[in-house]
């Protein structure tokens, strides 16, 4: 690999100019028949956006853009939804069009872990939303949406530098190490600071950005926001359901599940709950989440 891509500034200056990340298939194709159905209200619609970090990206940038007045300051897949109406959301998913899907450089990429990058997403949305009503957060939407977008920088490495990304999750799995970990011995950013950049360069309200940013160990810092530290929790969360399904995967795991019941107590009223009841809550809201994953299947056999 050239050294140059492995420099911030030719990464950050790519990602201010990228207009597009390609989407998650199922969801994009069932959001686009729904689109095409009288019958189907936009909280129908919403719910299938926020299936998709780059979906809810693409709309999250149309909505914050000038041309609405407010630049800035939607969060939610709702209210984006709203703002933007009908007529453009349809504009927007036929623009997604062959060229935006994986081209065939992107496809370096193990499919296996474009799906598991999009489970891990949508856990961590549930469970940030799950979390912030617990500790009595005031937006459990916008936790969501913070959630679903707290790792799009993996989904831009992964499409815009595969070589990059294969190098990074080669190193992960080689020395049995956390991807981020992974990344900074072979890189001088992360996925984190990748996510921000993106948020800057597409508009995203401050607090996503920086949640986006920050959601890697905020109790080496101060003054973070509690969306932070939920969307923390929620990660720690997601990523223990990745260990509690796929025993092979130990090296994601940073600390252990005692340790996680740990932190989230001094955020979250846990009324003597252990980690298997907040486990099961996320598990059971993500039971939807294997119906797209069926479409999935068949789209990696066309392929
Ligand atoms: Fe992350
Ligand atoms: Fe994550």
């Amino acid at each position: 690999m050239n050294q140059e891509e492995f420099k911030a500034g030719n990464i950050k200056s790519k990602i201010c100019g990228l207009e597009k990340l390609a989407t998650f298939e199922p969801v994009t194709c069932r959001f686009a028949s729904y689109l095409e159905n009288n019958e189907t209200s936009l909280s129908d619609l919403s719910r299938w956006i926020a299936l998709d970090p780059v979906l809810t990206c693409r709309i999250l940038k149309l909505a914050n853009s000038p041309c609405y007045g407010f630049s800035g300051q939607i969060t939610t897949v709702n209210l984006a939804v709203v703002i933007i109406g009908l007529k453009a959301l349809r504009e927007l998913v036929w623009s997604i069009s062959v060229m935006d899907q994986f081209t065939d450089q992107q496809k370096l990429i193990d499919q296996s872990e474009v799906v598991n990058l999009w489970f891990h997403s949508n856990y961590s949305a549930i469970a940030a939303r799950y979390l912030a009503e617990l500790a009595g957060y005031p937006a459990a939407g916008e936790a969501y949406v913070a959630g679903l977008l707290h790792d799009i920088g993996n989904q831009v490495l992964a499409q815009q530098f595969p070589e990059i990304y294969s190098r990074v999750m080669e190193q992960s799995l080689m020395k049995n190490l956390p991807f981020r970990v992974a990344e900074k011995q072979l890189l001088s950013f992360g996925h984190d600071e990748v996510g921000a950049w993106l948020g800057e360069a597409w508009g995203f309200p401050r607090m996503i950005t920086e949640t986006i940013r920050n959601h890697h160990a905020p109790e080496e810092r101060e003054g973070d926001s509690l969306l932070v530290k939920i969307v923390y929790l929620a990660d720690l969360l997601a990523h223990s359901l990745r260990e509690k399904n796929n025993p092979v995967a130990e090296h994601w795991m940073e600390i252990s599940e005692t340790e996680i019941m740990s932190r989230m107590k001094k955020f979250i009223p846990c009324n003597g709950h252990d980690l298997d009841y907040y486990q099961d809550h996320i598990l059971g809201e993500g039971e939807k989440l294997n119906e797209v994953l069926q479409d999935t299947t068949l789209m990696f056999i066309n392929a």
